[in-house]
């Protein structure tokens, strides 16, 4: 039985493991792993959650703050499931339950930069909808935007600024 929980201090090196073992099997990249670590110890991690299957951390999802012109929305990412764990509905889990506790912590919308086949399932739209572009060199398709209250992205045009820790990656 696979249930979703906030990160305690304890769970730290085995979310940068599954993170680490995620984007290494996706991307050939274990960058991702650090910047959970960053974003954490700057105090950007807003919420970060993980999945747990028989004590053993299988998935986590970590999201930070992100800029909208003079507005603060919350942005997703990463999120990683352990490739051996995947395609079992834990990364819907960790999204579903994420979006929940950024609604509950009273952010009014979301921006994700991913799989445009994936993220739409949970609300997700193309960003530029809303006039929302990526500061990075992406195609529209893959910088996606969410309202987490209505019309919360109805005049906030603009260019969405992810933590300067993306940068640093
Ligand atoms: C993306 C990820 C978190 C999904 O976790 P999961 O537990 O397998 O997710 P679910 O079981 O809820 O859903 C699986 C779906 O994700 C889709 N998916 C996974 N990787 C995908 C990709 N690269 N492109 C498109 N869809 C992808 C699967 O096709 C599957 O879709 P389906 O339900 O239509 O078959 C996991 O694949 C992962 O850790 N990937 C490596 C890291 C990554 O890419 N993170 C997202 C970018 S921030």
């Amino acid at each position: 039985m696979i249930f979703i929980r906030p990160e305690q201090p304890a769970d730290i090196p085995a979310i940068h493991h599954v993170v680490e073992q995620a984007f290494q099997e996706a991307f050939g990249s274990t960058a991702e792993a650090d910047l959970v670590d960053n974003l954490r110890a700057n105090g950007k991690a807003i919420i970060s959650l993980v999945a747990v299957e028989n004590d053993q951390i299988v998935g986590h999802i970590l999201f930070s703050e992100v800029t909208l012109g003079d507005a603060m929305i919350i942005g997703l990412a990463p999120v990683a499931v352990l490739p051996s764990h995947q395609k079992q509905g834990i990364g819907a889990l960790l999204i579903n339950e994420g979006i929940h506790a950024c609604r509950n912590a009273g952010y009014t919308a979301m921006v994700v930069l991913g799989h445009p086949e994936y993220y739409p399932r949970f609300g997700f739209v193309s960003a530029s909808r809303f006039g929302i572009k990526s500061e990075y060199d992406v195609s529209d398709e893959t910088f996606m935007a969410m309202e987490l209250q209505p019309e919360a992205l109805a005049n906030c045009a603009g260019v969405a600024k992810y933590q300067a820790e993306f940068n640093e990656v």
